[in-house]
């Protein structure tokens, strides 16, 4: 019981924080921190395949370092809550 309740306060935490830190990380495309977030939850398997659904980084290029790194820190709190989902 404890552990289901620390996962839902997480989800709700990182719902929360989701919705008031969206930021444009492609300003070319108009692509923001959420867009990439989302394509990783719909089953995209690799930033190459975030990439390219979402036309990421196709101009200018200056985004894709920044959409990386937003990229690894999502992966990284998926396995997070995963921690906590099975204690
Ligand atoms: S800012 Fe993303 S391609 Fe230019």
């Amino acid at each position: 019981m404890t552990s289901i309740l620390i996962c839902i306060i997480v989800e709700l935490q990182i719902r929360a924080h989701e919705i008031q830190n969206r930021m444009y990380v492609c300003l070319c495309k108009g692509i923001t921190d959420k867009h990439i977030r989302d394509a990783v939850d719909a089953g995209a398997g690799s930033f190459r395949e975030v990439r390219r659904q979402l036309e990421l980084a196709s101009q200018c290029g200056k985004c894709g370092s920044l959409a990386r790194d937003i990229y690894d820190s999502y992966l990284n709190s998926y396995d997070e809550n995963l921690c906590y989902a099975a204690a």
